[in-house]
């Protein structure tokens, strides 16, 4: 069910965009924003903040139930986004003041992520942030909630979609590309599977499509057919 109305003043339109991960979902975004001269706000960002966070305590302190650990730091962290120009990439997440931009998309962060969104009252205490953010003018927030809750009042949505196998060859090439120990095309697929079973599973806010947004299989396009047809859809529902 889609909450209510959000009970905040929105500056300007929001696009909210969905969908697994792998789909391209977060490059697409990025291109879509700057050639419309939007904010992107990526909420994954937030809780791969949270989650290198809980990983750091639990080190010092081990043996601490996970999800307190997770509820403690989500209700007491400061999290923001800054831009820096001469940093890549520039748009950087900073958690108490701390620039965590460059340890938050390792494999270990990546799966804690997937286990500290899952737990409502994280989800919760990133809400209002998110919703925050997202008012402040143009904007388009990436996540997987975007448009069934945080903003179920956006100007425009998109769902993206593609096949696990496509999924699991992009990101192989990604890691690849970055010099790291490849995995198996397998362990890739069953990671990218593991994943979904948890965002999609999840009590609160799991990841599906809203009934009102514009789903775009991207398995068989090119990264700017999508942001082509992502611009289309906006340009003739925002005038
Ligand atoms: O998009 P990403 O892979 O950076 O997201 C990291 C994790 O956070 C992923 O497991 C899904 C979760 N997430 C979420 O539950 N809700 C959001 N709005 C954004 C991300």
């Amino acid at each position: 069910m889609e909450e209510p109305r959000l009970g905040i003043p929105k500056l300007g339109p929001v696009i909210a965009i969905d969908g697994p991960a792998g789909t391209g979902k977060s490059t697409a975004t990025r291109r879509l924003a700057d050639r419309l001269g939007f904010v992107h706000i990526d909420t994954g960002a937030l809780y791969r903040a949270i989650a290198w966070l809980v990983l750091e305590r639990m080190k010092v302190v081990p043996g601490n139930d996970f999800a307190a650990v997770a509820m403690d730091i989500a209700g007491q962290v400061h999290l923001e986004f800054r831009r820096q120009a001469t940093k890549n990439p520039a748009n950087r997440v900073f958690a108490n003041g701390q620039d965590v931009t460059d340890y938050i998309r390792t494999p270990e962060v990546t799966m804690t992520a997937s286990q500290v969104s899952s737990i409502p009252q994280v989800r919760a205490s990133l809400l209002g942030l998110q919703r925050r953010l997202g008012c402040q003018g143009k904007s388009i927030l990436e996540g997987r909630d975007i448009g069934t809750v945080v903003f179920p009042d956006a100007d425009v949505k998109f769902f993206l979609n593609a096949s696990v196998d496509e999924r699991a060859k992009r990101r192989l090439i990604e890691l690849e590309a970055a010099g790291s120990d490849a995995p198996s095309f397998e362990e890739v697929r069953s990671q990218i599977e593991a994943r979904d079973r948890i965002d999609s599973t999840r009590a609160v806010a799991p990841l599906k499509k809203a009934s009102d947004s514009i789903e775009v299989d991207t398995s068989q396009m090119t990264l700017d057919q999508v942001v082509d047809t992502m611009e289309k859809w906006v340009n003739s529902r925002i005038k």
